[in-house]
C-alpha cells in the first residue's frame, strides 16, 4: 500500500519525538511491504517565527492531499507569560482542527502493567482499566462566537454553541466505537444548567434506542470527573463536548502512570492527525530525554485507523510493551537502572520491529 504522510513537528520536544515515531513507521512500513513517502511542513511557535502564521496554507495544503498527518505538539513559553500576544501557536492548532474538520478527538486510556506503580492511584483501581475518551473537538466554547471583551476590557463572554448535526454525528461514532468494545457509552454533560448540554442529552436520548446492545449511561460532568478517579473501569466509551472532554481527558490520562504514554486521533472529513496527548514540554526540547512513547503509539493509531492496517498498529504496540518490560525507557518511567535517550528507545524499537 501507498502511505502519504504529512509530518508536523511543531515546536519543544516535537521534533525528536516524531523523529522516533517516523523511523517506527518506515520500519513497519518496509516489514509489510508498504511504499511510504512523507513531507515536512510547520505548525505552531515555529511555524510563526518563520512565515508570521501559526497555521500557514501550505501546511494546511500539505495535511488535504496527505492520508494521514504525524504531529508532535505546539506551544513556546515566551507566548504563555504574553496573554496580549496577537498570534498565538494554539490558534494554529484550533485552526488545523477547524479546516481539517477533525469533529472527534479519540483518546484511549489504558494502563500498562509495568507502569501500575507510577498512577497517583492505587495499583487495584486502575489495573485493567481501559476506556476511551471522545472529544467534540470543532464545537463548542472553543468556537463559539462572540468571544471577547467589553470596549472598557473589564467584561470578558465566551458563547457555547452546538448544532443538531454536530452532536449527531459525534454520538454516532460513540456508539459505533462502543459497539466493537464492551458495549457501554457515557453520555458527560452539564444537563442541569446549561443548554447546550440539554440538547446534547435530549439527542442522546432520541439516539440511543437505535443501538438496544449498546447501555446508555448519562452523566454530569462533575460526576464523571470523581469517578475516573474511584472508578476508572465502570467506564468503557465516554463521549462529551469540547471543553469538559479537554479537562476530563488531562485527568484521565495521568491515572495511567505517564503522560508521556497516551497517543490520540483526530478524525472527522478530511484528513485524520495523530498527535500525542502531552504538550511541547520545552524544558526538555534539544536534550535528547522526552518519552517518544505516546508519539509511537499515536504512529499505531495512524496504522489502524487511517489506513486500517492492524497488523502494522499492533506490532508497534507489541514493540511498545516489549521495551516497557525490558526497561528500556525514558528517565519519566525509569524505576531501576539507567535511563535510555529518546533516540535510544527509538533505535531499540526499530530493531524490535525488524526483529
Ligand atoms: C489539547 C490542548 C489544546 C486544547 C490546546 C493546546 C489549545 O490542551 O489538545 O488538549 O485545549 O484543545
Ligand atoms: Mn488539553
Amino acid at each position: 500500500m501507498q502511505l502519504n504522510l504529512a509530518i508536523l513537528p511543531g515546536d519543544g520536544i516535537g521534533p525528536e519525538i516524531v523523529e522516533v515515531a517516523l523511523n517506527v513507521t518506515k520500519a513497519v512500513a518496509e516489514k509489510f511491504g508498504h511504499t511510504l513517502s512523507y513531507e515536512y511542513a510547520l505548525v505552531g511557535a515555529c511555524a510563526i517565527d518563520k512565515t508570521g502564521a501559526p497555521y500557514p496554507d501550505e501546511t494546511h495544503a500539505l495535511c488535504m492531499k496527505s492520508d494521514a498527518v504525524l504531529f508532535g505538539a505546539i506551544g513556546d513559553p515566551k507566548y504563555d507569560n504574553n496573554p496580549s500576544a496577537k498570534v498565538r501557536p494554539e490558534q494554529g492548532l484550533l485552526k488545523m482542527r477547524k479546516d481539517l474538520g477533525l469533529f472527534a478527538n479519540i483518546r484511549p486510556v489504558s494502563t500498562f502493567a509495568s507502569l501500575l506503580h507510577k498512577s497517583p492511584l492505587r495499583a487495584d483501581l486502575v489495573d485493567g482499566a481501559d476506556f476511551m475518551c471522545i472529544r467534540e473537538l470543532t464545537g463548542g466554547m472553543y468556537f463559539g462566537r462572540p468571544q471577547g471583551r467589553s470596549e472598557d476590557g473589564n467584561t470578558a463572554y465566551d458563547t457555547c454553541v452546538y448544532t443538531r448535526e454536530e452532536v449527531e454525528r459525534i454520538l454516532h461514532l460513540a456508539y459505533k466505537f462502543a459497539g466493537q468494545r464492551r458495549k457501554k457509552v457515557t453520555v458527560v454533560d452539564k444537563a442541569n444548567v446549561i443548554a447546550t448540554s440539554r440538547l446534547w442529552r435530549q439527542i442522546a436520548q432520541e439516539i440511543a434506542p437505535q443501538y438496544p446492545d449498546i447501555e446508555t449511561e448519562y452523566m454530569f460532568v462533575d460526576n464523571a470527573a470523581m469517578r475516573i478517579i474511584q472508578w476508572p473501569k465502570s467506564f468503557d466509551v465516554l463521549v462529551t463536548e469540547n471543553l469538559f472532554g479537554d479537562i476530563l481527558t488531562d485527568e484521565a490520562s495521568v491515572i495511567t502512570g505517564s503522560l508521556g504514554m497516551l497517543p490520540s486521533a483526530s478524525i472527522g472529513i478530511h484528513t485524520s492527525v495523530f498527535e500525542p496527548i502531552h504538550g511541547s514540554y520545552p524544558q526538555a526540547a534539544g536534550k535528547n530525554i522526552a518519552n517518544p512513547l505516546a508519539t509511537v503509539l499515536s504512529a499505531a493509531l495512524m496504522f489502524e485507523y487511517a489506513f486500517n492496517l492492524m497488523k502494522e498498529g499492533s506490532l508497534i504496540r507489541q514493540a511498545v510493551n516489549a521495551s516497557l518490560e525490558a526497561g528500556f525507557v525514558t528517565e519519566d518511567i525509569c524505576s531501576n537502572g539507567q535511563p535510555h535517550t529518546t533516540t535510544e528507545v527509538g533505535e531499540w524499537l526499530v530493531k524490535y520491529i525488524q526483529g
